[in-house]
């Protein structure tokens, strides 16, 4: 016999050349955690998200010490506040719960990169992202306070702002903001491709963040678009975002590999509460192997474009890559 055919597998039989010859390294380097924080004492389990706990001031410096050995080389906090009102004050107030948590982190640890999540939704009554008229989320009056908590962020400590609430102009109205403020080297991620996604359930538990009416469709993305993720990416560019991001990750790698394609930015994807759950809900079952699964998407996402993966398995992934010496 005398077949024609290429021998692709003489590259995979020794692991040592398998390792060369690997395209794509998933280093812990890359991670942020998302954290929750609250002004409850303790550490509470969040039901939907087994290993993601509620924390209070005083367990988030525990943990700080847990992310600091591990190498997690940064964080984004997600705040929980004791009072929810019209015009989501504890959102931008001086002593709210994210700005309190700022400096918990920086005393406890200076070196961790801090981001946060800028939001009004877990602020307000009515759980939307944004100023709410009627049965109408306003835009451009959502942009001042959004603008404003960026701005009371940074003033708190914070390293890089992450825009969540999907409204036009933000970027280009908290860019405004810390520029006056003389924050001008603060860097912005900007949440451009962020879809109406039913992946995000786990964090509205989470986050008691849950709309108290309607959905989030006449401001998030319809899941079906690749060409309008293009056109909010090039907003976001143009208004002076630093870092482009995609959300959720596992269902959107498309829009990942193309939102890379297409702008010359670094590029974040946010791996969901969702997409989290499901792992683990699997795993507890003894269904899938936990460890295997998850670096499997991790390279996936790297693989797709991402150079900032933002994951609650970023503790997880920490000692997997330890374990194995990498
Ligand atoms: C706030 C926000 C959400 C998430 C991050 N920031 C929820 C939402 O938009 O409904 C989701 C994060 C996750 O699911 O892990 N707007």
């Amino acid at each position: 016999m005398n077949l024609q055919f290429e021998r692709h597998r003489r590259l995979r039989n020794h692991p040592i050349l398998r390792e060369m010859v690997r395209e794509t390294q998933v280093h812990i380097s890359d991670f942020m955690y998302p954290l929750f924080v609250t002004h409850d004492e303790g550490r509470h389990p969040v039901l939907s998200m087994p290993g993601v706990d509620h924390l209070s001031l005083e367990e988030l410096k525990r943990e700080v010490e847990t992310l600091s050995e591990l190498g997690i080389p940064s964080l984004m906090i997600f705040g929980i506040p004791a009072i929810k009102d019209d015009l989501s004050s504890e959102a931008y107030a001086e002593e709210g719960i994210v700005q309190q948590a700022i400096r918990v982190v920086k005393q406890e640890n200076p070196k961790l990169l801090v981001a946060t999540d800028v939001c009004l939704c877990q602020y307000n009554p009515a759980g939307h992202c944004g100023i709410v008229h009627g049965d109408q989320i306003v835009n451009d009056e959502s942009l001042e306070l959004l603008a404003q908590t960026a701005l009371s962020h940074v003033i708190a400590g914070a390293d890089l702002v992450a825009p969540s609430d999907m409204m036009d102009g933000r970027v280009a109205a908290i860019r405004a903001k810390l520029d006056e403020a003389g924050f001008v080297q603060t860097p912005i991620m900007a949440y451009s491709v962020k879809y109406a996604s039913a992946f995000y359930g786990p964090f509205r538990e989470a986050a008691h963040s849950a709309p108290a009416f309607g959905d989030r469709r006449s401001y998030q993305m319809d899941p079906a678009n690749l060409r309008e993720a293009i056109r909010e990416a090039r907003s976001d560019v143009a208004e002076g975002a630093d870092i482009l991001m995609v959300k959720p990750a596992l269902a959107y790698m498309d829009v990942i590999r193309a939102v890379k394609e297409s702008f010359d930015l670094p590029l974040a994807a946010y791996n969901v509460s969702g997409e989290y759950a499901m792992v683990k809900a699997a795993a507890m079952q003894g269904w899938i192997d936990e460890r295997s699964v998850v670096m499997e998407m991790m390279t996936g996402l790297k693989r797709a474009g991402a150079e900032i993966l933002i994951s609650y398995f970023a503790k997880d992934v920490a000692r997997y890559l330890r374990e194995s010496g990498s």
